[in-house]
């Protein structure tokens, strides 16, 4: 349903810099703890078939661990190259050091409160 947040993770279990795959229903994300927030994209490359959180995260950036294609994983788009399609970010917040991740993609992200 539009508007509802399924907790994926602990914060604790998320430390700056680091990525953990999450599963929301039948998709399965990454959810990327960085200095701007955290954040959560699909977790398949949208060049080929890799999961990206066995890649590397430098920053906000997300670097496929295959063709080394990147991606901003504060709104899913390509920064770099081989991938052209963007991957699916979905709207995350923190509530009582849980990261929920919206049910719906395109949910607006909620105000962001410092992680
Ligand atoms: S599968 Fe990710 S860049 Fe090719």
């Amino acid at each position: 349903m539009s508007g509802e947040y399924t907790p994926v993770i602990t914060l604790a279990e998320l430390p700056l810099g680091s990525m953990r795959a999450a599963i929301l229903g039948a998709r399965e994300l990454v959810v990327c703890h960085t200095r701007d927030g955290v954040f959560a994209v699909d977790n398949i490359c949208t060049h080929a078939y890799a999961r990206l959180c066995e890649g590397r995260l430098r920053g906000t950036r997300l670097i496929c661990p295959l063709h080394g294609a990147s991606f901003d994983v504060r709104d899913g788009r390509v920064l770099g190259p081989p991938a052209a399609v963007a991957l699916t970010s979905h709207a995350v917040r923190i509530t009582a050091g849980m990261v929920e991740v919206a049910s719906e993609p395109g949910t607006p992200t909620p105000p962001r409160a410092p992680a």
